[in-house]
């Protein structure tokens, strides 16, 4: 009887101490990942057509155990840029930067560098980043703003300088980041293999940017060909009139 009326109490108990063994490998699973946070700022330097995005790319509150993870893992970051028709990055510029260790990165997209904008098309760039080197690294990208279409009134055309996006990748064996993020397939390394990346989110310490690039001015077209017209005539004169003068 006593027997009898115990037994459900029992086998609660016993369910309840079992229920976290069985359910242990979810919440160990949870912390082992590594809690990326990132703040990005932008600068971009220089006048005219030829410029230089410096990104400063932080990690914000990674502890210890996060920054061994990441060290012993064989994850990659990267900045994917889209640039508009008025943008380009050199390849032959890009080439030799990674010849010389300077930049990891990758251009997808065929690149003009002598059309003007109006009769060029965008293209993305990849620049990669070693992920023992996350805590503060300063990342440098020449550009260089293509020619626009000359209008009636000249001065200045304005490009818009889109926001990077930050990407990150893990291979399906080793720490992984915490945290869900759109995934999408783009080239992995200098070569252009393809991998399956994170869009990770970041603190943009910056605002999206417009670029000023100078225009030509159809207005100063007929002007200037008469003041050179004028001046050669001018000069001739002068020259015959001392020809004429001058005694023989
Ligand atoms: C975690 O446990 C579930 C069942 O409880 C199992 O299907 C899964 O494979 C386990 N995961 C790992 C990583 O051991
Ligand atoms: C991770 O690597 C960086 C650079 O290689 C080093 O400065 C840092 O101390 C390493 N952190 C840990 C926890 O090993
Ligand atoms: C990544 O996500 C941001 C919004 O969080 C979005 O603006 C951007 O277009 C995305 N980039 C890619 C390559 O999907």
């Amino acid at each position: 009887m006593l027997i009898k009326s115990v037994l459900p109490f029992l086998t609660l108990l016993l369910s309840i101490s079992i229920y976290p063994i069985l359910c242990n490998n979810n919440t160990e699973e949870e912390t082992s990942c590594i809690n990326l946070k990132f703040s990005i700022s932008q600068n971009v330097e220089n006048e005219g057509f030829h410029r230089e995005i410096n990104w400063l790319i932080e990690s914000l509150d990674l502890d210890n155990e996060d920054w061994s993870n990441l060290n012993n893992s064989l994850c990659k970051v990267s900045l994917q840029l889209h640039l508009p028709s008025g943008i380009f990055v050199s390849p032959d510029q890009i080439s030799e930067l990674i010849r010389q260790g300077q930049i990891s990165a990758y251009i997808d997209g065929h690149v003009n560098v002598e059309t003007p904008a109006h009769e060029s098309e965008g293209h993305t760039v990849y620049v990669y980043i070693a992920s023992n080197n996350l805590e503060k690294v300063v990342v440098q990208l020449p550009i260089h703003l293509r020619y626009q279409r000359a209008v009636i009134s000249g001065g200045f055309g304005k490009v818009n300088l889109p926001r990077p996006s930050l990407l990150v990748y893990c291979p399906q064996v080793g720490p992984q980041i915490c945290g869900e993020f759109p995934k999408l397939h783009a080239p992995c390394d200098v070569s252009g293999n393809h991998c399956v990346w994170q869009n990770v989110t970041y603190q943009a310490l910056f605002d999206e940017v417009q670029l000023f690039v100078p225009i030509g001015d159809l207005d100063d077209y007929p002007l200037v060909s008469i003041v050179t017209l004028l001046l050669g005539c001018a000069g001739s004169i002068y020259i015959l009139s001392l020809l004429s003068t001058a005694p023989l």
